[in-house]
């Protein structure tokens, strides 16, 4: 098998595995309870979150671990929402369901939503963005740092620059970002960012929300004092202690992994090319601003939804759109958004990079991709 899948989950690394399996053997007890079995779990929980608080250079009280990555989206947004619930929310077309579908919701209860609209390229729409800006109100802003279907990255400069005369408050959802650019929470200008470790190589089921000030969220889940009172549930603390190692990995390697995805990616490219196949790569080209790992590519001559099913029977596993998406025939809600023309939105698939792949898994691939497509 060949699994060009790695945006919509990543294999769990062997060392985070064996090194959750001897957390869970050797701290059984719960972090909450006051005899020594809970004290040990509640000094290795604070280990660990240290640990993932000086990776991103924050403190370890303005971090609270979640079940998933769509669960701290959803504590940002509600979250901040029921404390301020006349902030006007907004967020755009090219966000992940988790993000959009929180914002759905709230809109359904009166909330002031906003879904701004993109370029072509999947960037937020400047001209949009200034239009829904009030002064002397409050906004709140959702924002895809890294798209997970295109690997757009967010125009961050110029909305920091639209929206500076105004007041903000802004979550991130970096949930893509970890494996290729290093992070540094206190330098980044934002309030919120989210961060799921499933998609570094950690284990699924097991999310962050950064907040800069934990005043401006109410809880989603109420219950114990866990995570400041801000998330109850008793600690996942293997899970939480395989996201520290993966995330350090993670972050170790960034850059080198970006370079060599980069390579990847561009080998894909020119094999195709030489190949002459018909495609257009949906959202920038390669050496702009974007994450050269996740590529999504549109075909002329061949439907989605068959060329994902031919490439599967021959061992390439691959991506309609975002993985939450998959069984679902309508076209990507982010190559709409993007006025990705027909034929190339009901044809584009996902295709995403890793640590696994090799240069012949690549032009294996591109070849797969030729025969099927022609
Ligand atoms: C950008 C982005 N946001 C949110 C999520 C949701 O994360 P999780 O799968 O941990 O709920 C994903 C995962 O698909 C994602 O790629």
């Amino acid at each position: 098998m060949r699994y060009f899948d790695y945006a919509a989950t990543t294999p769990t690394d062997l060392a985070v595995l064996t090194l959750m399996h001897d957390i869970a053997k050797r701290y059984p007890g719960n972090p909450s309870s006051l005899h020594e079995a809970g004290i040990a779990a509640k000094k290795r929980y604070n280990q660990a979150k240290n640990a993932v608080a000086e990776l991103l250079n924050t403190t370890r009280k303005n971090l609270i671990f979640t079940a998933t990555g769509s669960e701290a989206n959803n504590l940002a947004i509600q979250g901040f929402h029921r404390k301020h619930p006349s902030a006007r929310i907004l967020t755009t077309a090219v966000e992940h369901k988790a993000t959009l579908n929180a914002c759905h919701h709230l809109k359904t209860t009166g909330a002031d939503v906003v879904v701004l609209a993109v370029t072509p390229k999947g960037e937020v729409d400047i001209d949009a963005l200034k239009q829904h800006l009030t002064p002397g109100k409050h906004h709140f802003l959702s924002l895809i740092y890294a798209n997970n279907e295109t690997g757009t990255l967010l125009n961050w400069d110029a909305i920091q620059t639209a929206i500076k005369p105004y007041d903000t408050t802004i979550h991130l959802d970096m949930i893509q970002v970890p494996l290729y650019h290093p992070l540094d929470f206190t330098s980044l200008k934002a309030d919120m960012v989210s961060l799921s470790a499933h998609k570094f190589h950690g284990p699924r089921g097991v999310g962050l929300l950064y907040v800069r000030n934990l005043d401006i969220i109410e809880p989603l889940i109420y219950g114990g004092n866990h995570e400041f009172k801000r998330r109850a549930g008793t600690e996942n603390l293997p899970a939480i202690c395989g996201f520290a190692a993966a995330l350090k990995t993670a972050q170790t390697q960034a850059k080198s992994h970006d370079n060599a995805t980069q390579r990847l990616a561009k080998r894909l490219l020119d094999k195709l090319d030489a190949f002459g196949v018909d495609y257009s790569l949906n959202g920038h080209p390669l050496n702009d601003a974007r994450l050269a790992a996740i590529i999504n590519l549109g075909f002329g001559g061949v439907s989605a939804d068959v060329l994902a099913f031919e490439l599967d029977r021959q061992g390439f596993y691959v991506s309609l759109g975002s993985a939450c998406d998959a069984g679902n025939i309508e076209p990507s809600h982010v190559l709409s958004a993007m006025g990705v023309p027909s034929p190339y939105l009901e044809g584009s698939i996902r295709i995403s990079l890793g640590k696994d792949l090799t240069v012949d898994d690549v032009d294996a691939l591109a070849e797969a991709i030729h025969t099927l497509t022609t």
